[in-house]
Formats: structure tokens, C-alpha cells, sequence
């Protein structure tokens, strides 16, 4: 393997970050573990960061490919605005079009999302800070542990700063990975149980939401 490089997003990286986001969805597992359309899931996940706020994303990239990834945003309001009016409506015709709605896995894991909705699994009390930066990041597996997370978030720290940014936040699942946000000047702003992968796992998952203020 030959010394990775990081480095400002570019559009021909489309394809290997969806690739690795979809790879990597479930707890580190494929997606494919409850949901049946790549190309939508994967919107769901980067489309608002790779199509809307490139200049907010870094790579990591060995001698040719992309191995990891902080997709991000400097202000969760443009991307909630975003993701109502343009992500989701189209979201919604691809469902029907590509038939995706009517795939039995599709409708039980969007039937769990939205009962876990309605308990209120995803309130969350309000973040400090007025501007709001948030982001995702994702190291291909086989190239993590060798320092490839820490440079990437730290080009995005730096980035942020510059743009004048308060507070940035981020949410995961893995408890790992909340250490190596902890570390990082990172502190654990508020935890919630979550019921819509029950039917998969047999228990809640927690959803960890850490930030950081400037
Ligand atoms: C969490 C993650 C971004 C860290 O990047 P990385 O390149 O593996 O981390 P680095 O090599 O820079 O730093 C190593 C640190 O990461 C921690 N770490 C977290 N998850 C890890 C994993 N799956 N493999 C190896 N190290 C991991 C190590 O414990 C170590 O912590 P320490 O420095 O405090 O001892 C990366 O492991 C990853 O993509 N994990 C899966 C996806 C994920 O959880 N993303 C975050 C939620 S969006």
C-alpha cells in the first residue's frame, strides 16, 4: 500500500464514496442487510454533502482509489432545507419508479423507521451553538486504525475554522468510533435508544451524538 493522500473532494470521487457509505451503512455491513436499492440509500446518505456542499468534503486516497471519506456541512439548516425540498421528493419518485417501494424488505425497514419516528426515538434536545457544522466520515475497512480518520477530520477541523463555525456535531452507532471522537476534543452531547433495527437485531441500537465547540 503506498502513502495516502488527503485531499478536497472531486466529483469523479461520486462513485467511491456511495460505494463505501453503502458498504459500510450497517454497523460497518453492507446495506443490503435491510435495505434492497443502492442508488437510493446511497443518495440518502451523501447525496445532500457529494451534490450540494462539495466544497465541505475531503478524501483520503491511496496510489488510485478513494479509501476514505468526511462527507460534511458547514450549516445543518442549509442541509435540513435541502433535504425537504430537493432530496426528498426526488427520493420519493425513485421509491416508485425504480420500484423500490413495493420491495418487501424496503417497506419493513421504512415501517420500523417511521414507528421509531412516531415514539420519538429521533427528538433530540437542542444543540449548543447557533451555526451548526455536522459531517460523516468513513475509513474503507483494512485501511483503518492507521491515522487516515484523525488527518481527515483534522483538515475538516481546520476548515471549519476558517469558515468561522461554533459548534460541530456528529452522530454514530459504534461505540469504537465514540472513543476516537472523545479523544478528539470531542464531548458526548446526548444518547438515544433507537427500535427500527430490532427486527434485524433483536435489540435497541444507541445513537451517540458528539460535538465539539470552537
Ligand atoms: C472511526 C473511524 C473514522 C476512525 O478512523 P481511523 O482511520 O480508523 O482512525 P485513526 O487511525 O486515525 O485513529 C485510531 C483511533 O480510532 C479508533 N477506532 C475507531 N473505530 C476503529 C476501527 N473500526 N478500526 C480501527 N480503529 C478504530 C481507534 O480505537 C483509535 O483510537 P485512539 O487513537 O483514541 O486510540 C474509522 O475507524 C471508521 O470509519 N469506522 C467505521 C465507520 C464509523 O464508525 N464512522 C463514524 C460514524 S459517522
Amino acid at each position: 500500500m503506498g502513502e495516502v493522500l488527503i485531499r478536497p473532494y472531486l466529483k469523479n470521487d461520486r462513485a467511491f464514496v456511495r460505494d463505501i457509505a453503502w458498504k459500510t451503512a450497517f454497523m460497518g455491513e453492507p446495506a443490503d442487510a435491510f435495505f434492497a436499492d443502492r442508488e437510493i440509500f446511497s443518495d440518502f446518505l451523501t447525496a445532500y454533502f457529494t451534490d450540494y456542499e462539495p466544497e465541505s468534503c475531503f478524501v483520503a486516497q491511496d496510489d488510485k482509489n478513494v479509501v476514505g471519506y468526511l462527507i460534511g456541512c458547514k450549516n445543518t439548516r442549509n442541509l435540513n432545507k435541502t433535504f425537504l425540498i430537493r432530496i426528498l421528493p426526488l427520493l420519493s419518485v425513485r421509491l416508485v419508479i425504480r420500484k423500490a417501494l413495493f420491495k418487501k424488505k424496503n417497506i419493513v425497514f421504512l415501517a420500523h423507521c417511521l414507528t421509531s419516528f412516531f415514539k420519538g426515538e429521533f427528538k433530540m434536545p437542542r444543540l449548543p451553538g447557533n451555526a451548526q457544522a455536522t459531517f460523516h466520515i468513513n475509513i474503507k475497512n483494512g485501511f483503518r486504525g492507521q491515522g487516515i480518520g484523525s488527518r481527515l477530520l483534522l483538515v475538516f477541523l481546520d476548515y471549519l475554522k476558517k469558515y468561522g463555525a461554533k459548534t460541530v456535531y456528529m452522530s454514530t452507532m459504534s461505540d469504537k468510533s465514540g472513543l476516537f471522537f472523545e479523544s478528539r476534543g470531542f464531548g458526548r452531547f446526548y444518547r438515544a435508544s433507537r427500535s427500527y433495527f430490532r427486527y434485524i437485531l433483536g435489540r435497541n441500537i444507541t445513537v451517540d451524538t458528539f460535538v465539539k465547540q470552537f
